[in-house]
């Protein structure tokens, strides 16, 4: 099975400069829980911010430049081939960002995690459009933290 996690605010901002362009525990909390027993497909960015946490979990980082080596990952050098890697692991994978990854993923996906942040945020990375392949909300979950409404919600197609 093939998920997309991803959290946005409510213009469809994901990311600053390489980080979070917030800082909520509620949403980092259940983005470690729910891919806690997956395999981890991620952009080079993605990595570089997450690489702490890659240590005691299974992640596959993609780059186009074939002498980089991640610490901690597997790498591939397009979507496809870390799929093929992660099939080897045989856990439920869960794509991970960025931009580029994601656009590639809506149409393969099976299911869409999507913590939609009912606030506006400053950055410069944003989740293409989902809803033409997402059709189907399958949970919903919404709750108040200090910084902002938080929804989270499952989608298929
Ligand atoms: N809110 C969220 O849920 C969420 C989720 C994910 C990311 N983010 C945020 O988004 C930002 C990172 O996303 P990003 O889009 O800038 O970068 P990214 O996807 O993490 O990394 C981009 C790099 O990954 C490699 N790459 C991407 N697509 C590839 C492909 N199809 N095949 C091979 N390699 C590929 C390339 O590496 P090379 O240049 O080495 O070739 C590319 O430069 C950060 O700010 C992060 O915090 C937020």
């Amino acid at each position: 099975m093939i998920n997309i996690i991803v959290a946005c605010d409510q213009n469809r901002l994901i990311g600053k400069n390489g980080k979070l362009p917030w800082n909520i525990r509620e949403d980092w909390e259940y983005f470690l829980k729910t891919t806690q027993k997956g395999t981890l497909i991620m952009g080079r960015h993605c990595y570089n911010d997450f690489e702490e946490h890659a240590q005691d979990r299974s992640v596959i980082t993609l780059s186009r430049n074939q002498k980089i080596k991640f610490p901690h990952a597997l790498k591939a050098g397009s979507l496809k081939e870390s799929l093929s890697i992660a099939k080897e692991l045989n856990q439920v994978v869960w794509i991970c960002g960025g931009r580029e990854i994601y656009e590639e993923a809506l149409g393969i996906a099976d299911y869409l995690y999507l913590t939609e942040i009912k606030a506006e945020y400053s950055g410069n990375v944003y989740l293409p459009p989902w809803e033409k392949y997402f059709t189907r909300e399958i949970s919903r979950k919404s709750i108040q933290t200090d910084s902002a409404e938080l929804i989270f919600r499952v989608l298929t197609k």
